[in-house]
Parts: C-alpha cells; structure tokens; sequence
C-alpha cells in the first residue's frame, strides 16, 4: 500500500567482516554498528518510516518553549484518537513512566499488571514499589492457542492485593499488547474486569497503550462483541476505562521519539494531573513539549491518526503473519498465534543441544547475524536472569519499513541456520553490569569451547 518517496542505499558486510564486527560486539548485538546490519528487526521502536504527511507536519514544527503550537496540535489528536483531553508530554514512555509511578508509587507498595515491561518493571522498583505479574495461564506456553494471552489474570491479581492489603496497591496496570508475552493482545472484556478490580480496591487503573492500534485490531478480529466495529472505536473504548494512559509515541506514534500520558478527567481526585505537570517540568521539560521537539510533536500527532487506519494496520499485521508464515515454511520454531509487533522464536527448540546456561536464544541471535546480517533480540535466559521465560527470541518489525524481499532475507537467513544447527554452541558471560537486570544491552560474552 506504500511506495517510496525516500530510500537509503543497504548493504551487506561480508561473513568475515561480520563475523570480526560480532567478536568487536562482544557477541551482543546491541553492540554492533546498524550500519554493519543489513535487516534491523532489534525493535520496533522509533525504527519505522515516517509518512509524507508527517515530514510535512515536521516541517511546520513549532518550537516554542511555552504553548506551541505543535503540542495543541497533540493534544487534539490524542482528545480525537484515545479520548484523552489532557496528556502531559515526555521525551519517550520510559520518561512518562518515570513521571507516572514516581507519582503513583511509594515505599512498599505492590502494583500488579498482566506483564511489566522491563522499564515499567524498573520504575515501579525505582519508586520503591514491587512489580507482580499477574499473566494468564499460557502466557508464555509456547503451545498454548488462545484468543487473548495476553490478558490480565483477573482472580490471581485480587488474591495478590488481598494479600498484601487494598491500601498498598496504588495501580492495576494493563500493557497492550503484552510486549513480555510475545506481543499478545488483550480484551476489551478484561479491560473492563481490570477497571472493576481497581474501583474495588480504590486503585487508578493504568494502560500501557504503546501499542494501542494493534492491539485493537485484534479485538475487532476475535472478540465477537467487536466484530465490525471501527478500529478507532475500539480504541476509544478501551481507553476509556483508564485513569491514565502511558504512551511511546515511537510505537502506534509512528514516530521516531517521544511519549506522553494520558490523564482522564475521572483521575482528579488527588490533582494526578497537576502532580505530573510539576514532574514534567523538574524531569522532562515544560509541559508543553516534555522534552519532545515542536517537530517531533506535529509528527506524531500525525503518526496517531495514521496509526488507526484500517488499511495500514491490516497491512502492518499482514507483514507480521507473512514473517512468521515463510519462516515456519523454512522449519523455523516459531510461536502461535503470532502477534502485533513481532515474530518471537523459540529457540529452545531450534537449538536443543544448547542447555539454557549456555544462552540458545543469544546463540540463535548470534548465528543469525553472522549468517545474513540478520539482528534480532535475545528475551529469555540471558535477558532475563532468574527466571523461567521460555527462550525467545524477538524478530520485532519496525512499521512501514521493509518489504516483502527483505521478510523473505530474514526467513532464509533463519532457515539457514535451523537447518545447521547442530553446528551452533552456546556462550558464556564474560562481563555484565552490576544491575544484572540491565545486562541484555551491555553484557559481553564469548562462546563456549
Ligand atoms: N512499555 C512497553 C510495553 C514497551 O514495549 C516499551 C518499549 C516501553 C513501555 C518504553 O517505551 O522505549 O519509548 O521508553 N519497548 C521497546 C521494545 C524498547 O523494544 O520493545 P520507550
């Protein structure tokens, strides 16, 4: 549905160079240099192409400190797309989460969620918080197929607050989709039974909406009360239960930065919203920009109404399944249903000699950077040390980026690699940073004897 108005020129460093670039990476990928990559697939995060509408908007970016014009210009779109008529402003969702749960959240409290993303993980920490996660049954079951696993286990989330008391539970949070649990989408309905159990236990209910659009596009596909229901309908409805919306923009922005919250009128009660202005201006910038150019504002401002046409996200979730389909057509691993930002392998079982100390998913990220230039993302025992995540591994999408030629490059490159697995060895951990939960970005390892 797009053609090219702008391209830049790729190319492939050969396996000897490739292979230099890796040991100089310290086997981490997150250590590479893009230019040394030929298909980025690290994230989908601030990593897509922009339209010609929004370079146009950016063009007309106002960048005032106080009042641009280019914030009003958010706001509406916000108030139009999500229903939101106030949002306070951030330079990305990490930033407006920093504001929100350090607003939130104090000394022992608990705050319970479907899947905390890791930075929301952190900032519920960093307030002094304790993050629970409350998946439902078959979260991360590689075999499990179900309409909605990405939802929030309703009964499991009150026992963890009856436990601890109602008065320590300061927020239910609802990510959608549910980036931790392989990008699976969540209900309307259990948006809905989240708003219940947070009126039950005077909490503010919270929706990480970085990937509002999608995920409402899987509502419409499978919950039958949505069925021919307009995407930006669904939207609306979802959002509307929440006290606060945290977003990055460079998701369903379709942007390249930025981030906001935003703050319904039912959330007055202890002046949330002001609270978060007074952060935004101590953490973010004034809060009429949050540390966002005027640019970057009128580009996403744009990029949210983009976000929810339906022709765009059929074809954005198309590439999605296309992905997944030529890569299990190649005997790649791979798990189902697939969901809105990402294919997510199992790398467990593409390399089952490899025990999970020795990183398979990292071993499979490496083996196919240095088979095709390939990057991907390790999310399972080396990402997340201490736990019992299956071994993932992300191939995330950047939206309106790659084409069917480089889907296929991706599912050859894969293909190669399962079909010699037998050849790839695991790693070891050479040096990692002292918060271990940070060691995913700038841990280096060397492989295994
Ligand atoms: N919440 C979710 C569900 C996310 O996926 C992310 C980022 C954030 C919050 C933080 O937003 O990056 O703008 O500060 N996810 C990226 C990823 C980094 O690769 O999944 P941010």
């Amino acid at each position: 549905m797009y053609q090219s108005e702008m391209v830049s020129r790729q190319s492939l460093p050969d396996r000897e160079q490739r292979e230099a670039a890796l040991a100089a990476a310290g086997y981490n990928v997150f250590g590479l240099s893009a230019a040394d990559v030929r298909t980025d697939l690290l994230t989908d995060s601030g990593t897509g192409t922009m339209s010609t509408d929004q370079w146009a908007a950016l063009l007309g970016g106002d960048e005032s400190y106080a009042g641009s014009e280019s914030f009003e210009r958010l706001e509406r779109a916000v108030a139009d797309i999500l229903g939101f008529d106030r949002i306070v402003p951030a330079h990305q969702g990490r930033g407006a989460e920093h504001l929100l749960y350090g607003a939130l959240v104090k000394e022992g409290d608990i705050v319970v969620a479907n899947t905390h993303f890791d930075t929301t993980r952190a900032h519920v920490a960093e307030a002094g918080g304790r993050p629970v996660d409350c998946p439902v049954d078959g979260a991360f079951d590689l075999s499990a197929e179900g309409p909605f696993t990405g939802n929030l286990d309703i009964e499991t989330a009150r026992e963890r607050i009856e436990a601890v008391g109602r008065d320590r539970v300061p927020a239910i949070v609802v990510t959608v989709t549910n980036n931790s649990a392989a990008g699976q989408p969540v209900s309307v309905a259990n948006v809905r039974r989240a708003r219940e159990l947070a009126d039950e236990c005077d909490a503010r209910l919270v929706i990480d909406g970085c990937r509002f659009a999608e995920n409402a596009w899987f509502v419409r596909e499978r919950e039958s009360e949505f069925e021919g229901v307009a995407i930006d309908d669904i939207v609306r409805e979802q959002a509307s239960y929440a006290d606060a919306m945290v977003v990055s923009g460079k998701k369903d922005g379709l942007a390249n930065a930025g981030g906001f919250i935003g703050v319904a009128d039912r959330a007055d009660e202890d002046d949330l919203f002001t609270r978060l202005r007074e952060r935004a201006i101590l953490y973010e910038g004034f809060y009429t920009y949050g540390g966002m150019a005027g640019r970057d504002m009128a580009a996403m401002a744009v990029g949210l109404r983009e976000a929810v046409e339906p022709a765009y996200l059929d074809h954005r979730i198309g590439q999605i399944r296309e992905l997944a389909d030529l890569l299990e057509a190649r005997g790649v691993p791979v798990y189902r249903p697939v969901g809105g930002h990402a294919v997510y392998l199992d790398a467990g079982a593409a390399l089952p000699q490899i025990p999970r100390e020795q990183f398979p998913g990292q071993a499979l990220v490496c083996a196919a950077y240095r088979e095709g230039g390939v990057r991907a993302v390790e999310l399972g025992g080396f990402a997340f040390p201490g736990t019992d995540r299956p071994e993932f591994v992300r191939l995330a999408l950047p939206r309106r980026r790659y084409h069917r030629e480089q889907l296929e490059h991706v599912a050859e490159t894969f293909g190669a690699v399962v079909e010699r697995s037998e050849s790839v060895g695991g790693f070891e951990v050479v040096d990692q940073p002292e918060r271990e939960a940070l060691r995913q970005f700038s841990a280096t390892l060397r492989p295994v004897e």
